[in-house]
C-alpha cells in the first residue's frame, strides 16, 4: 500500500473543520476599532463565512519596534473568530516589512534595473535575497507560529502574499545570483558555453565577474539571452527559498496544519509547477474584470491551470472581487447577479472555496475604492444581498468539498521557462505574448465546452485524446521526446509556430527549424516571416476564407500535407497549416496566428478528429462544466455569462438544481437561466 500524501492528510483536516466549501475573504481588522470586530463576526455568520485570511499586512502593528511584539489585538481577533466558528487562514506578514526595517536597514529595499532603490510607502518593498530581510521575516513568522500553532481558530497557514519573484539588482542579490550560477554550472566554462559568451567577447574568467542583466548593460545593444533567462530562473528560485523557509518554520510548530501561498494564476515570474509541489494546497487570487468580454474564458483557464498544478486535486480561490477591482485602471461596477455565476465558475473547475479581497471595505489607504463583502454602504446594499445569497449557494454545494473534476480529454502544454524565453528581446518578432497566444487556443475550446487540463512538456500525456501546444519556443530533450512519443503512440497533437526553436539555454537547436519536432511534424521551416502589427494575409482552410496575422512560417513539406494555405502575398499557395501522420498518431501544425473564426474551425476540426466529447451544447456565453462530489456523484454546472435570459437543452434524464430555494428543484429537459444565472444539476435520486 502506498503511504498517504501528508499534504492530502492536512487538507482532509481542513475539510473536516470547514464541513463543506470555504466561504470568506481577507480580513484586515487592524483598520477598525474593536467594536467593529464584534459586528464583523456577527455579519460573517449571517453571510455563511467560515474562513478568513488574517494578518497579511500586519507586520508593522505586530512588531511596531524591532523585537517588540504586540499580539494582544490579534489574540482578541483570533478569539472572537474562533468562538464564532470562523476558521483563520493565518498569514505570515512578510509582504509588508515595517517602516523601521526600511529605516534601519535600507539594504533590505530592492533595487531596480536602473539602479534605483525602491522607497518605503507601498508594499512588497523587500529584496528577497537580503539576509537581513530574511532574518526579520523568519523571526516574526516564528513568533506567530509559536503563539498560534495550537489556537483553535487556526485552520491554515498563508505564507506571505502573492510572491512576485521580482529581479533585484542590489549587492546582496548580485552575490546571491553568482552563488546560484556557481551551483548551477559548477565551472565558469560551463556558463560560458551555456550563454554563448564567445559572441561579442562576453567570455568570463570568474563567477565574480558576472553581473545581473541590469538596464545599463542595454545602452547600445541587447543583453545576453542566456543571462536573462537564468536571471528569471534565479529570481523565481530566490522567492521560493523565502517561501519554503517560512513554511518550514510554521510546520515545525503545527505539522498537521495545511500551508499555502496565494498564486496569481497566469503570472509570469514564478514557475508555479515548482511552487505547487511545495504546498499542501494550491490557492489563487483571480480578478477577471466584470466588463472584459474575455473575463470568463480568462478565469476558466486560470482555474484549470490551478487545478492542474497538483494533478487535479481541489484548490482554493482565496481572493476575488465582489464588484469593482482596481486592476482595470477604471473601477467598473459588477452587473447585478454576475457575482454568482463568476464565483461558482471556480467551484465548477475544482475550487473548494470562494473568497474575496476583502471582508470590509477600507476607509483609508490605496484600496479604499476596491469592492468588499461589506461595502462602505454596509448591509443595505445590493452587494451584501448578493454576498449572503452566494453564502447560501455555497452551503448547498457542501458535498462538493474534496470532490474532483475528471481528467479532461484535452491537455494544453504550459511551461514557464518557455514563456520567459519566448518574450525575451531580439526575436524575429518581439510582439509574441504567451498569455495572448494561450488564450487564442483556449478560447474556442472553452466556448465549445471542451474540458481542458494543463500539463508540463514532460508530463504524462498518455490519457489525453488531444494535446495542444501553443508556441513552445524553448524545449529540452525530455519535453521534446515526451511530446514525440505521445504522437508516435497514437496521440493527436496541435502545435503552433515558433515551437522547438531553442534548448534550455536559449541556444538555437541545430539542424534547422523546428528543431526536435521536424520529423514529428513532417516539415522544414525555411524562414520566419513575421507580419507587422495590423498586417494580415489571406488564408484558405477547407473552403473557408480567413486571415493570417502576426507571423508566417515559410514551410517546406517533408511528409506532411497542407490543410490551410496562404491565399495572397509572397507566400501565396504555400502551407499555413499542415498535418502529418506520425507513428500511429497525427500532428497538426499552425504556421501563423489565424483570425478567431479560422482558428476555431481548425481547432474544432482537431477536437472532432481526436474523438473528444464536449460537456454539453449550449448557447453562446453559457458555460457547462462537470465536477464530482466527494462521494463521486457527478454535478453539471451551467453558468450564464450573458446579460440575457437563456434556455439550455439538457437532453433526457431527470435532474435537480441544487441552487434552487427550498428543496432541490426538479429540472426538465430545458433549463432556463436568468441573466448571469447559474444552476448546479445532479441526477435525481
Ligand atoms: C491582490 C492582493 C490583495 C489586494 C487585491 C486587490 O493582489 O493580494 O491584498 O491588493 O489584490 O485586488
Ligand atoms: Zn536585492
Amino acid at each position: 500500500m502506498s503511504r498517504p500524501d501528508p499534504a492530502d492528510e492536512r487538507l482532509a483536516g481542513l475539510r473536516q473543520r470547514l464541513q463543506g466549501l470555504a466561504y470568506g475573504g481577507d480580513y484586515n481588522p487592524e483598520q477598525w476599532p474593536a467594536a467593529t470586530w464584534r459586528e464583523d463576526v456577527r455579519l460573517m455568520r449571517e453571510a455563511g463565512v467560515n474562513l478568513v485570511t488574517v494578518g497579511v499586512w500586519s507586520w508593522g502593528l505586530l512588531e511596531p519596534r524591532p523585537g517588540v511584539f504586540e499580539f494582544g489585538w490579534l489574540d482578541e481577533v483570533m478569539g472572537l473568530l474562533g468562538e464564532a466558528g470562523v476558521g483563520v487562514d493565518l498569514a505570515t506578514p512578510n509582504a509588508a516589512p515595517p517602516s523601521w526595517l526600511a529605516h534601519e536597514h535600507p539594504e533590505t529595499l530592492p533595487v531596480d534595473g536602473e539602479g534605483r532603490r525602491i522607497a518605503f510607502g507601498s508594499r512588497v518593498h523587500y529584496c528577497q535575497s537580503s539576509p537581513v530581510y530574511r532574518h526579520y521575516a523568519a523571526r516574526i513568522a516564528e513568533r506567530l507560529a509559536e503563539r498560534y500553532a495550537d489556537h483553535p481558530a487556526l485552520a491554515m497557514w498563508h505564507i506571505g502574499n502573492e510572491y512576485g519573484g521580482f529581479g533585484c539588482h542590489c549587492p546582496a542579490s548580485l552575490a546571491h545570483f553568482r552563488r546560484w550560477l556557481a551551483d548551477r554550472y559548477g565551472t565558469v566554462d560551463a556558463l560560458n558555453d551555456a550563454w554563448g559568451t564567445a559572441f561579442w567577447g562576453q567570455h568570463y574568467e570568474s563567477f565574480e565577474h558576472v553581473g545581473t542583466p541590469a538596464a545599463r548593460s542595454r545602452l547600445f545593444s541587447g543583453p545576453n539571452p542566456g543571462q536573462l533567462l537564468d536571471f528569471a530562473r534565479f529570481s523565481d528560485a530566490a522567492a521560493l527559498e523565502c517561501y519554503t523557509a517560512e513554511r518550514d518554520i510554521v510546520r515545525r510548530y503545527s505539522p498537521d496544519v495545511a500551508v499555502t501561498t496565494n498564486f496569481m494564476g497566469s503570472y509570469k515570474n514564478l514557475d508555479y509547477w515548482r511552487w505547487a509541489a511545495e504546498e499542501d494546497v494550491v490557492s489563487l487570487d483571480m480578478y477577471a474584470g466584470p466588463r472584459d468580454p474575455d473575463g470568463p474564458a480568462l478565469a476558466a483557464y486560470n482555474f484549470d491551470l490551478m487545478r492542474s498544478l497538483r494533478g487535479g486535486r481541489p484548490w482554493l480561490l482565496l481572493e476575488s472581487a465582489t464588484g469593482r477591482n482596481l486592476t482595470d485602471g477604471r473601477n467598473y461596477a459588477r452587473p447585478a447577479g454576475q457575482l454568482q455565476s463568476r464565483s461558482l465558475q471556480a467551484v465548477a473547475r475544482g475550487a473548494d472555496s470562494v473568497m474575496f479581497f476583502q471582508w470590509r471595505a477600507s476607509r483609508a489607504g490605496a484600496e479604499r475604492y476596491h469592492s468588499a463583502m461589506v461595502p462602505h454602504g454596509g448591509t443595505a446594499t445590493r452587494t451584501w444581498r448578493e454576498v449572503t445569497s452566494l453564502g447560501r449557494d455555497m452551503a448547498r454545494l457542501a458535498d462538493l468539498s474534496g470532490g474532483v473534476c475528471d481528467r479532461a480529454e484535452v491537455a494544453v502544454v504550459w511551461d514557464w521557462e518557455s514563456w520567459w524565453a519566448l518574450e525575451s528581446p531580439d526575436h524575429p518578432s518581439n510582439d509574441l505574448c504567451f498569455p495572448d497566444r494561450l488564450l487564442d487556443h483556449y478560447r474556442p475550446l472553452w466556448e465549445a465546452n471542451v474540458a481542458i487540463d494543463f500539463v508540463r512538456p514532460d508530463g504524462d500525456l498518455s490519457a489525453y485524446r488531444l494535446v495542444v501546444v501553443p508556441n513552445l519556443y524553448l524545449v529540452d530533450d525530455t519535453g521534446a521526446g515526451n511530446i514525440t512519443a505521445y504522437v508516435r503512440g497514437g496521440g493527436h497533437l496541435v502545435m503552433s509556430y515558433f515551437s522547438g526553436i531553442v534548448d534550455e539555454y536559449d541556444r538555437v537547436q541545430p539542424g534547422g527549424h523546428p528543431g526536435p519536432f521536424r520529423d514529428l511534424l513532417g516539415i522544414d521551416i525555411d524562414e520566419f516571416a513575421p507580419l507587422e502589427p495590423g498586417e494580415t494575409c489571406g488564408m484558405q482552410h477547407a473552403g473557408h476564407a480567413g486571415t493570417a496575422t502576426e507571423w508566417q512560417d515559410v514551410i517546406d513539406l517533408a511528409g506532411a500535407e497542407t490543410i490551410a494555405a496562404y491565399a495572397d502575398g509572397e507566400f501565396k499557395g504555400r502551407p499555413a497549416a499542415t498535418r502529418h501522420h506520425f507513428g500511429t498518431g497525427t500532428a497538426t501544425y499552425l504556421g501563423t496566428s489565424p483570425d478567431r473564426e479560422t482558428l476555431r474551425r481548425l481547432l474544432l476540426d482537431c477536437v472532432t478528429g481526436a474523438g473528444v466529447t464536449p460537456v454539453l451544447d449550449t448557447p453562446a456565453g453559457v458555460e457547462a462544466v462537470r465536477r464530482r462530489a466527494a462521494d463521486g456523484t457527478e454535478h453539471l454546472f451551467v453558468l450564464n455569462h450573458t446579460s440575457d435570459e437563456v434556455t439550455v437543452g439538457l437532453g433526457s434524464g431527470s435532474t435537480v438544481d441544487l441552487l434552487a430555494d427550498g428543496a432541490p428543484a426538479p429540472v426538465g429537459g430545458r433549463l432556463r437561466l436568468p441573466p448571469f444565472g447559474a444552476a448546479v444539476l445532479r441526477d435525481a435520486p
